[in-house]
């Protein structure tokens, strides 16, 4: 069975935007707050960070468990690993996610900077550059036959999408405009020469799912 390249939950508002400007520490998502564009997300029973029971069953939730299906590595852009930007200072920062990075496979960080592989729990991160043809045959390999999932940022989906070789995208779109920030399009109708698209709203409400897989 084909390999595929899948972009799993990736969650932008009504005007397109994925994430804010301005990222730093304190805010990794720049000026837009994380739950303007994952609420849909953090309601659902199975979000790994809930702390509390219960949670939607729906529709969402089967979205949220299927982040993780026949997964066996992430392509990620720098950006989405860490706010720091040029040469690395030293090897201190492992991301934002702690001992337990929510990803189990191993992860493909793009950068310019090299950087020593690390592993924390069962997620081993590796840096690595190059043309976006080539990191995904780096994944593909690591993940013995298992799907690669394209974790974002925008810039990075956006490079991924110009080399046409993402194959399927599911993108949560919110109720909310932004105005502002990195955009992954200003439509969903650019991508519709090259992908299927099927629109689902939620019957939450609070998102609408967009479904595009290739022609
Ligand atoms: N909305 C969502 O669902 C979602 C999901 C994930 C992340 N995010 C957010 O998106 C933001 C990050 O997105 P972003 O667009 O700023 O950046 P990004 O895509 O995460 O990373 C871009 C950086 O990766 C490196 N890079 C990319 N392609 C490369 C290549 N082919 N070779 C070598 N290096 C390469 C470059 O960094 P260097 O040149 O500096 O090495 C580049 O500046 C964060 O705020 C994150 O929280 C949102």
């Amino acid at each position: 069975m084909a390999q595929l390249l899948r972009v799993q939950n990736f969650s932008i508002s009504s005007d397109g935007i994925g994430a804010g400007e301005d990222q730093s520490l304190e805010r990794p998502f720049g000026h837009v707050a994380p739950e303007q564009l994952f609420a849909w997300a953090g309601a659902t029973a199975s979000w790994p960070m809930r702390t509390d029971p219960g949670g939607s069953r729906g529709l969402d939730d089967y979205f949220t468990r299927d982040y993780a299906r026949n997964i066996g590595a992430e392509i990620m852009g720098r950006n989405k690993f860490g706010p720091q930007r040029g040469p690395w200072h030293d090897d201190e920062w492992r991301g934002w996610w702690g001992d337990e990075p929510p990803f189990h496979t191993p992860v493909f960080v793009l950068t310019h900077h090299e950087r020593p592989s690390f592993t924390l729990s069962d997620t081993t991160f590796h840096f690595v550059g190059g043309d976006p043809a080539a990191v995904l045959e780096q994944a593909r390999e690591a993940a013995h036959g298992k799907d690669v999932r394209l974790g974002g940022g925008v810039t990075t989906i956006r490079q991924f999408l110009d080399a046409d070789l993402v194959d399927t995208l599911h993108v949560a779109v919110s109720p909310v405009t932004l105005g502002s920030g990195l955009r992954l399009w200003d439509s969903p109708e650019e991508l519709l020469d090259r992908f299927h698209l099927e629109v689902v709203p939620s019957p939450s409400g609070s998102v609408t799912h967009h479904l595009f897989w290739r022609k």
